[in-house]
Parts: structure tokens; C-alpha cells; sequence
């Protein structure tokens, strides 16, 4: 009796505790009221916050978008590349679209090989020989033609007019074109009319691509597939001596897609299937980690991150060996994302030392993807929602820019496995599943995703990075669900990086304690102290309980929450 009356009396302070840990973080990032516009430029966010105030829906929004950000974000954003959506409508429906760029119908196996077998360097990833068919405009379209609300012009008519009054310089594009300006020059010559060197404050017009645009916009997609614009792009990659081909573009087609979708704790999380590996591998990470309370270990605690290492590194494995275009090959997924299989993969990891990659069988091959994309999130009023990264692979892609047309062309050949089979410099083997063949899709890491609590929307999110993309979008979701952040804490929160080989873990410069890494290296684990880069940019949105948004817009760039 005595212990009940006890119990009873502290009662209160229970449910205050309960409370406390329940209640979502207060937020820190851009919040407004009925709907956002979060990616890498405040003129990309503001023009699709701008459609979404005239009455268009979130997938008129993602047109808008994806198009500003050509114009703003020539590094990424693309008319020569391609990407994937999430969606989720708000009756709850959810789906994806594919329009991921393809190889040309002359692409074959050994197509970057030389007369001994080895990689010619430079051919998959620098000017015309590395462009894959692009997807971009298909993508766009297809959206529209399914989804969207305002007529097609009403929604380019802001980025055309973008592209023609030009957009301002920041201090981070200055460095970036610093960076990549002689590479340009190298590949288009001294006369491209691309802006190579600029400072922070300049204006850029783009008048090559205002006009693109309006063909577009007057003629739709067949303008770029069979029209001008595809007689002109595929005269210049050829000349330039590249494979893309007028039949290439016309029998290009984006694919719709079922999503991956699975579980996690009271989370319902729907990423991009293959030929993005990103859900895929979110999935296993996820549920390999689902058995610990890795809120209890704490945020990029040792434990935490040797939990979070471990499972990223057997999921990295299966990813690739097994994961490539779903078209073209038989990825074991039932397998692959089953609960005896993960829980397996899992029964060998301690916290008392590392398990070392050489140990981990599966995924014989290096990733070599490159970090240069973009990642945009949009909510609407009524509660749509589309998650959506897009690529030229490579910063401003293969580099080779068609002063006629006005946009950069992708380097997307060089995600596929150019010499599967045959060991590497460090002995790794590439994967079969993501060889080079005629019109198949290269193998990607992007990972648009949206997550559901409680049945209802509740996050949008996704990243540039690589290979590194997949763990900064499952470290922002647990950020957020684990460690209780605002969505911009999420965002911001410094994050980790392990991908299976090589073997060690990166790190950003910031937010580890010298503690933690003496700690993890004493259990076996391997630290690249020589890299710190910046591990993605994620720019995501939260819905708060009162139906508000808060945006996650990454300080590591431009990146901009805009809203109303
Ligand atoms: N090209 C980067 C990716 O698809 O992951």
C-alpha cells in the first residue's frame, strides 16, 4: 500500500518527464504557416514558393524548381542531367519517378577501356564522352502531365524571366567557380560564353538558356527529345566527339517507380528504389540499428557511432554488389530487406571492437559517385508533399557547356562500373549488376525521402554527397526522431561518414571530441584524419504538430527555407 501511495505521489513528476521527452524540439529554422520552398538557392526556393502562391500544387512547384535552379545553380541544377522524386500526396498516396539519365544506345561494357582493359582516364567523367541521355526534362513533364495544375508556361515564366535579368553571385558560388573555372576553360575553350570568372556581386544572364526555355515552354517536352533543342544538343555532343544520338533522346522515357517503404519505431519512411540505392540502403541501416535505444547512447556518441558505422558498413556492401538498374538486372530485395536477413548481417557486432570491412563479405566494388548534386523539399497548402534530388553528377558535370543552348551537360557514365570483374588498384572488384549496357540507368545514391509519423507528414528531406547522401538523410531523420533536435539542429548537426571500403570512418572538422575518436580508434576503428570534407547538404522540412513548417535549410551552403 505504502509503495502505491509513494508511486501515486510522484505521479506528477512522471508525467512531466514523459511530457518532456515526447515533446518534438522547439524550432530554430524558417517556420511558416501553409507551405515551403527549401534547396540550394533563394531564387530557386522563392520562384517555387511563388507558384505555390498562385494557386499551383507542390508538383507545379517541383517544375518551377528544377528549372530555377539551372539558372541559379549551374554547378547542379540541370536541364543535361537527371534525378528522382518522392511524393506523397495528402490523401496519404505516395509514389516516385525516375528519370535518372541513361546510357546511349552505343554504350557498351568495355566502352571506357582501352586495347590492354585498363580505365582511360578522364573518358567517363570529363567532356563529351561522359554524358549519359538526360532525364530532366522528361522527369519534369511527366510530373506535370500526372500531377500538376497551372499550365506550363505560367509556371517556366518565372524562371525565364530569372534567366533574363540574371541572378547576383554569392561569396560561395565566386569560390566555386574558382575552383572549376580552368577546368571549364579546358573543356569548352577560352571563348565559352559561361561565366567563368566572376566575383561575389556580379550579375549573370543567361540569354542562351532564357531562349531554350521558351522553346520549351511553347513546344513542351518533344522540344528537347526531337525538336530544335535536340537537334542542336546532339549535333554539339557529337561534334565534341560524344555518343548521344537523336534516337538516344527520342526513345528516352522517365519511369515511375514504387518507392521504398518501411518502418522504423513509430516512423513510416519512403525513400527512392532502385536505380538509386538510397532507400535500399537507408532501409537496412535503419533496421539494423532498430533493436538498440541509440537515444540513450546519445548524439555522435562512441556508441552511437559505432552502432550507426556497423550498419552502414554491411549495408554498403550489399549495396554494391547487388544494387544497380532494376530493368537490366534481378536485385534480391525481399531478401535484402528482411527482418532474418538484417537481423544476421547484424549478429557478429560488439561494442567492445570494430568488425573490420575485409571481414564483411558481399559488395565487391568501389563507389565512385561524386558529391555535386542538389536536393530540394517542398510542402503545399493543401499538404502535398515532393522530395526531390537531381544530378549532373560531377560539379557543372562534364564540364562541357553548349554556349547555344545555355546549360551544362552530365558526366553520369561515370556512376556505372566502368571495368566490373577485374580488381582495381586496391583489389576491389566492380559489381556486374552495375556494368555499362545500351539504355540502361547508372547505379545512384540519391535518396529523396519523406517520412511519415503517426500516419501523417511529418518531414521532407534529402541531400547532395555522393555516396555519402544516404547517411547524411538517415542521420538528419534520426537527429530529429532520436535526439530530439529542431530541423534545423538537424540539418546543421555535424555528421560522419562510413561506406563500408575503404575502411574508415570521416568525419567533419567539427562536433567530435577528441575523447570520442581516441575512443573509437582503441576499439579498432580507422579515422581519415587527412579528410574533413563537408558531409552533404541537406535541406529538408519538418511539420510541426500545429501543422506549421519549420524548414532545415543547410548552413553549409546558400541554402534557403522560403514559405508562407
Ligand atoms: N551522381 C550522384 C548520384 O547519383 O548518386
Amino acid at each position: 500500500m505504502k509503495l502505491y501511495f509513494r508511486l501515486y505521489l510522484l505521479l506528477p513528476f512522471l508525467i512531466i518527464l514523459i511530457n518532456c521527452k515526447e515533446q518534438p524540439a522547439k524550432p530554430t529554422g524558417v517556420v511558416t504557416n501553409k507551405a515551403m520552398v527549401v534547396t540550394a538557392r533563394e531564387e530557386a526556393s522563392a520562384i517555387g514558393a511563388e507558384i505555390l502562391k498562385k494557386g499551383g500544387n507542390a508538383f507545379d512547384a517541383m517544375v518551377a524548381t528544377e528549372m530555377a535552379l539551372v539558372v541559379a545553380y549551374p554547378f547542379a541544377g540541370n536541364l543535361g542531367g537527371g534525378g528522382f522524386m518522392v511524393y506523397r500526396k495528402s490523401n496519404g498516396d505516395s509514389g516516385a519517378i525516375d528519370y535518372r539519365e541513361k546510357a546511349p544506345l552505343s554504350a557498351h561494357k568495355d566502352m571506357y577501356l582501352d586495347s590492354l582493359g585498363n580505365v582511360i582516364p578522364g573518358k567517363s567523367t570529363v567532356g563529351a564522352t561522359a554524358v549519359g541521355v538526360p532525364g530532366t526534362i522528361a522527369g519534369i513533364f511527366e510530373v506535370h502531365e500526372k500531377f500538376g495544375s497551372l499550365p506550363i508556361k505560367d509556371i517556366l515564366e518565372p524562371v525565364i524571366t530569372l534567366a533574363e535579368k540574371g541572378v547576383v553571385v554569392t561569396e560561395k558560388q565566386e569560390a566555386r567557380l574558382e575552383k572549376y573555372g580552368e577546368q571549364i576553360l579546358k573543356v569548352n575553350g577560352d571563348k565559352t560564353l559561361f561565366f567563368n570568372t566572376c566575383k561575389k556581386g556580379d550579375t549573370l544572364k543567361y540569354s542562351a538558356l532564357a531562349n531554350t526555355l521558351k522553346r520549351i515552354s511553347q513546344n513542351g517536352r518533344d522540344e528537347f527529345y526531337k525538336g530544335e533543342t535536340a537537334q542542336k544538343l546532339t549535333s554539339f555532343i557529337q561534334e565534341k566527339g560524344g555518343y548521344v544520338t537523336m534516337a538516344d533522346l527520342a526513345k528516352y522515357k522517365a519511369e515511375w517507380r514504387q518507392p521504398i517503404t518501411f518502418n522504423y519505431k513509430g516512423l513510416t519512411i519512403i525513400s527512392m528504389s532502385p536505380p538509386s540505392s538510397g532507400g535500399v540502403t537507408m532501409n537496412q541501416i535503419f533496421k539494423m540499428i532498430e533493436p538498440y535505444q541509440i537515444s540513450e547512447f546519445g548524439h555522435n556518441s562512441t556508441k552511437t557511432i559505432q552502432l550507426f558505422t556497423e550498419a552502414s558498413r554491411r549495408a554498403y556492401a550489399d549495396r554494391n554488389y547487388f544494387l544497380g538498374d532494376p530493368d537490366f538486372v534481378d536485385i534480391p530485395l525481399d531478401v535484402l530487406l528482411s527482418k532474418k536477413y538484417l537481423e544476421e548481417r547484424m549478429q557478429d557486432f560488439t561494442f567492445d571492437k570494430a568488425t573490420l570491412s575485409s571481414d564483411i563479405e558481399r559488395g565487391k566494388v568501389q563507389t565512385n559517385e561524386s558529391s555535386e548534386t542538389t536536393h530540394y523539399s517542398i510542402v503545399d497548402e493543401e499538404g502535398n508533399a515532393v522530395s526531390v534530388t537531381t544530378t549532373l553528377n560531377g560539379a557543372y558535370g562534364s564540364k562541357l557547356y553548349c554556349d547555344e543552348l545555355g546549360f551544362f551537360l552530365n558526366n553520369e557514365m561515370d556512376d556505372f562500373s566502368s571495368k566490373p570483374g577485374v580488381p582495381n588498384m586496391f583489389g576491389l572488384i566492380g559489381a556486374e549488376a552495375n556494368s555499362i549496357a545500351a539504355e540502361k540507368r547508372m547505379l545512384s545514391s540519391m535518396t529523396p525521402t519523406i517520412v511519415e509519423k503517426d500516419g501523417k507528414l511529418w518531414m521532407v528531406v534529402g541531400s547532395p554527397g555522393g555516396s555519402t547522401i544516404i547517411t547524411a538523410v538517415a542521420q538528419t531523420i534520426l537527429n530529429t526522431y532520436e535526439f530530439k533536435m529542431s530541423m534545423q539542429e538537424a540539418v546543421n548537426a555535424p555528421r560522419f561518414h562510413h561506406q563500408w571500403l575503404p575502411d574508415y570512418i570521416i568525419f567533419e572538422t567539427e562536433g567530435f571530441s577528441k575523447n570520442v575518436k581516441e575512443e573509437l580508434k582503441s576499439k579498432g576503428y580507422i579515422i581519415n584524419e587527412g579528410r574533413t570534407p563537408i558531409l552533404g547538404k541537406v535541406d529538408a522540412i519538418r511539420v510541426l504538430p500545429d501543422g506549421r513548417l519549420e524548414g532545415g535549410a543547410d548552413k553549409r551552403g546558400d541554402d534557403t527555407a522560403v514559405g508562407f
